[in-house]
């Protein structure tokens, strides 16, 4: 097991409840069944393969529909979970010093009570951000007043319920310059992420695990290399930061190779830091086919073999598992198909190549 020391610190966290009986169908139980002894869920795999855990998005709108929150809130199926929104300011800080916890708590605590833990989900990111902050133009020191309040708050609410969190998201654009929003352009340039960092530090468990998280960083490229620099930057200047989130939002026919992945991963545990693939998917140009969906399980089997076979990647997380909740149709209209069970909750073949390549048998 290579998070032998991880785990101890997560019981240590109290992150989760006391440890619930096995879920029924798992090594007992049904009879046996091959299926169920085959396919006990994704993180009883991904454990057995070493990782900490194989999570999942979750989003607030189908928590009404028992055929998801039962698979949602299994923990042989997902060790952790993330809220897909709940946790972000628009939600949490709607006005200014007013805090809203209810859609975070809508997940939070189911998943604490299935025996999940969380990656909390962001304090800062230039996207859902409520109105009294992007209506009006702060100065650098009002800014920095209200980015530490926001994070106190908040880190102080979930103080024991977050295995990491993803402190800036997203601060980069693709070439690997800083993305222009009210951050950098009230801050003059990226210096608000070390702040963010440093102000997380002081308010989180000091188990909790500080991720800078982003998008198309799953190959040596221009804006992982920027990734890179600041992590130097940061270790330099005495900055604190655990881990590098990649996102890994995929599409069938243009995905990164498993040695790219691999490698990109390489260069951030080479700094000490710890990885994760924080919000796979694989997309599909509609209408979907049995050869799209071939291709697309090859490319989940492939990035998940990245992160179990890396020196330090702790986890995978899908951005949901359930096609119809997806955010991709509406982001890339005429994409869509992108998670692990279709529409009928059936497994798809990327469900299974995924277990099988965490079985690895
Ligand atoms: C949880 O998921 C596992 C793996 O799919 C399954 O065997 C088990 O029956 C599920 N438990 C419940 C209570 O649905
Ligand atoms: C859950 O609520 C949404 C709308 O909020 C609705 O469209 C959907 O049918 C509901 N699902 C169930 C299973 O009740
Ligand atoms: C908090 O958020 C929930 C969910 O969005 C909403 O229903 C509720 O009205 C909010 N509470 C307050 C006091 O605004
Ligand atoms: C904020 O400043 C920018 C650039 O100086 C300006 O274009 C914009 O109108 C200002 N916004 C408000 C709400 O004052
Ligand atoms: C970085 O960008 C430059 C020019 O924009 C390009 O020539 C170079 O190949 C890129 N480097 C990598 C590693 O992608
Ligand atoms: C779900 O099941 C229905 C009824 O059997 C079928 O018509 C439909 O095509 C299925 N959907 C998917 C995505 O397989």
């Amino acid at each position: 097991m290579k998070f032998d020391v991880l785990a101890t610190a997560i019981a240590s966290l109290s992150l989760a409840t006391a440890a619930p009986a096995p879920e029924p169908g798992f090594g007992h139980g049904y009879g046996g069944h091959k299926q169920n002894l085959k396919y006990p869920g994704l993180d009883v795999l991904a454990k057995r393969a070493g990782l900490l855990y194989f999570g999942t998005a979750i989003d607030n709108v189908v928590l009404n529909d028992t055929r998801y929150t039962s698979i949602a809130f299994n923990r042989s199926e997902f060790g952790q979970v993330t809220p897909a929104n709940g946790q972000k300011w628009m939600y949490i800080e709607p006005e200014r010093n007013v805090f809203n916890y209810t859609m975070a708590n809508e997940i939070v605590i189911p998943s604490k009570k299935a025996g999940q833990i969380r990656r909390c989900h962001n304090f800062i990111w230039h996207n859902q951000l409520p109105d009294w902050l992007t209506s009006k133009n702060y100065t650098k020191a009002e800014l920095t007043s209200i980015l530490e309040n926001h994070i106190k708050h908040e880190a102080t609410y979930f103080k024991n319920d977050c295995y990491a969190w993803d402190v800036v998201n997203e601060a980069l654009n693709d070439d690997g310059t800083w993305r222009q929003d009210i951050w950098s352009n009230t801050f003059g340039g990226p210096e608000y992420i070390a702040l963010a960092f440093k102000f997380a530090r002081k308010y989180v468990s000091r188990n909790t695990r500080l991720y800078y998280n982003d998008y198309n960083i799953e190959t040596v490229n221009n804006k992982s290399l920027a990734v890179v620099a600041m992590v130097k930057d940061f270790q330099k200047r005495g900055v604190p930061i655990d881990g590098v989130g990649l996102q890994a939002h995929f599409t069938v026919g243009r995905s990164p190779t498993y040695d790219q992945v691999s490698a990109s991963i390489a260069q951030f545990n080479k700094l000490g830091l710890e990885t994760a693939l924080t919000e796979l998917d694989v997309r599909v140009a509609l209408p979907d086919t049995p050869a799209q969906q071939a291709d697309q399980a090859k490319i989940y089997a492939d990035s998940v073999k990245a992160c179990v076979d890396a020196r330090d990647c702790v986890g995978v997380t899908v951005w949901d598992f359930w096609d119809p909740v997806s955010w991709v149709p509406s982001t890339f209209p005429g994409n869509g198909d992108a998670d692990l069970l279709d529409a009928n909750f059936t497994r798809k073949p990327a469900y299974y190549a995924v277990s099988d390549i965490l079985r690895d048998d």
